[in-house]
């Protein structure tokens, strides 16, 4: 049986959605409230088992390194000044048992590549790939869950979520039978269809656990007409070698990709913060009225 201790996050797009914010900060470092989107991430695979951390970063992520990097000046400053707490807060953005690695991807050619960056540090073992922009609340943490699974089924595992048909071009994808309740074999996988098009309802929502066996499907796969090299054309053509599930997770998912789910995502995690949830579930609640009214 197979464990899972790596995990790639592709960090190297550029992002559109939310310029001029992040023209020349990375949109994995948007905050929801205090953290930003990858630390998310990361404690989401930190949880999971993961022990090494792979970033396939690009142009202007440096400040990604430096925010999962020890930072002795900022420790130093709160020491001297007694703030032991923020001072753990700090130290604890990397556990010391977890290792990062950072790898370049010269030009942001899509998801599909940026995996195929990570290929010589990923050797021939399974693998998460994480993407930040969505952010995953689940009980247990959803990698784990999909890690569970895998270890269950020894196949890839891909994250799933209903969605209505108008959404299907944002997503990718998937055809398939369901097995049971909450997994799925799939049978097809297609890349942001048209909605007449869309093989089902169900779209990858970010979190894959792969069997190494992509990449030999990655490396024929050819940029599309907007010169991306996407990851799912590669897990199709996987289909005809191996079992591939999908798994319809227990949890949230919040797509900080775009304003609406990033700001869902703002208010939902408002309200659970144990600094700000009381006054700003009092100052919303009197907001909502005047919007009702
Ligand atoms: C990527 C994948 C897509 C997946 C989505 C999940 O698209 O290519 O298949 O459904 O992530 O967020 P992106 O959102 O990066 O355009």
């Amino acid at each position: 049986m197979f464990s899972v201790h790596k995990a790639v996050f592709p960090v190297a797009g550029i992002d559109t959605r939310f310029l001029p914010a992040t023209k020349s900060s990375p949109k994995e470092m948007l905050p929801i409230i205090d953290k930003p989107l990858i630390q998310y991430a990361v404690e989401e695979a930190i949880a999971a088992g993961i022990t090494e951390l792979i970033f396939v970063t690009g142009r202007g992520k440096r400040v990604i390194e430096d925010h999962f990097d020890k930072s002795y000046e900022v420790e130093h400053v709160l020491m001297a000044r007694g703030m032991q707490n923020l001072v753990e807060i700090v130290q604890d953005v990397m556990p010391r048992h977890a290792k990062c690695v950072y790898v370049r991807q010269a030009e942001p050619l899509g998801l599909g590549h940026a995996v195929l960056c990570a290929q010589k540090l990923i050797g021939d073992e399974p693998f998460a790939v994480v993407l930040a922009d969505d952010l995953l609340e689940g009980q247990p943490p959803v990698l784990e869950q999909m890690i569970h699974l895998f270890s269950h089924y020894d196949c890839s595992v891909l994250a799933v979520e209903e969605f209505e048909s108008s959404e299907a071009p944002d997503h990718g994808v998937i055809d398939g039978r369901h097995w049971d309740e909450r997994v799925i074999s799939v049978s097809g996988i297609v890349e942001k269809p048209a909605p007449e098009n869309a093989p089902s309802n169900y779209g990858i929502a970010g979190r894959y656990v792969l069997m190494p066996g992509i990449f030999e499907h990655l490396r024929p796969v050819r940029p599309d007409a907007q010169g991306q090299i996407h990851l799912t054309p590669a897990i199709d053509s996987m289909l005809k070698d191996e079992q591939v599930l999908g798994y319809e997770f227990v949890g949230t998912r919040y797509d900080c990709g775009t304003k609406l789910g990033y700001l869902k995502a703002t208010v939902d995690f408002a309200l659970h913060h144990k600094e700000v949830r009381d006054p700003f579930g009092a100052w919303l609640h009197s907001r909502v009225g005047d919007v009702r009214g």
